[in-house]
């Protein structure tokens, strides 16, 4: 069986469908799909896209890291906002998007037959990405009981000799659950030794109120971060043209 054919049907597509239809059939369908902000993108961010796009030197290729001034813009952003120093120039990578960090990163990592850690309820791109490349999601449980948040302890035990990476995604699609203070250290701890990654999606960092959302940021060690500043502006369509 390829890789392909390993991977269900893509579940925003089917909801999509799903949804085309109800509507088709006269239906009033209240749309819990894909998060995509239905105001528009604030005019100051147009604007700013607008005189962006006709400067010539965004007509070329960057460099593939992305440009120094952006990757400077967001290290000083994470040290403004979330107290976190990172290198611009080892530590962040301008991407389209945090969907393709995400992909990217099991195929970065794994050999055919590694292990992923993965929410069950979750963002279903941590497992498609794990089977694309040739890995096996192993999915921990997030129930209401616990917050939505998985007990570091079961994390510890589900991690076997060929997990590779964890992903963590906190404020949580599609509960809504955010993690405290020193949930992440407890993660991170649970998997010390075993040389997992531990992956956090914070896609959603920018929508809950201080301070929780900091706890995401505060990931240091061992860990990659990835953050889309497009959902947050009402811009989900946008980064394809300023990156
Ligand atoms: C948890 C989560 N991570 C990542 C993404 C993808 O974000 P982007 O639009 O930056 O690729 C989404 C989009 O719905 C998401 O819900």
């Amino acid at each position: 069986m390829s890789r392909l054919q390993r991977l269900a049907p893509y579940l925003f597509t089917e909801i999509d469908r799903a949804k085309r239809a109800a509507q088709a059939a006269g239906r009033d369908v209240i749309d819990l799909g894909i998060g995509d902000p239905d105001r528009p993108t604030p005019a100051p961010l147009l604007d700013a896209m607008a005189a962006a796009i006709r400067r010539p030197e965004h007509h070329r290729y960057p460099a593939n890291r992305g440009s120094a001034a952006l990757r400077r813009a967001a290290a000083d952003w994470l040290q403004r906002r979330h107290g976190v120093t990172v290198d611009p120039d080892t530590q962040v990578l301008a991407l389209i998007g945090s969907k393709e960090g995400l992909a990217h990163l099991p195929l970065a990592l794994l050999e055919e037959g590694d292990e992923v850690l993965v929410p069950d309820i979750g963002y279903p791109v941590y497992a498609s990405a794990t089977l694309l490349a040739g890995g096996v999601p192993r999915y921990f449980p997030l129930t209401a009981d616990r917050g939505f948040l998985p007990d570091p302890a079961d994390l510890a035990a589900a991690a076997g000799a060929r997990t590779r990476l964890l992903f963590l995604n906190y404020p949580n699609n599609p509960t809504g659950a955010t993690a405290a203070p020193g949930f992440y250290a407890a993660a991170v701890a649970a998997l010390r030794g075993t040389g997992a990654v531990v992956a956090s999606d914070a896609a959603y960092l920018e929508v809950v109120p201080e301070p929780r959302l900091r706890a995401a940021a505060r990931l240091r060690c061992c860990a990659r971060r990835t953050r889309r500043a497009s959902a947050s502006w009402s811009s989900t369509a946008s980064r394809r043209c300023s990156t």
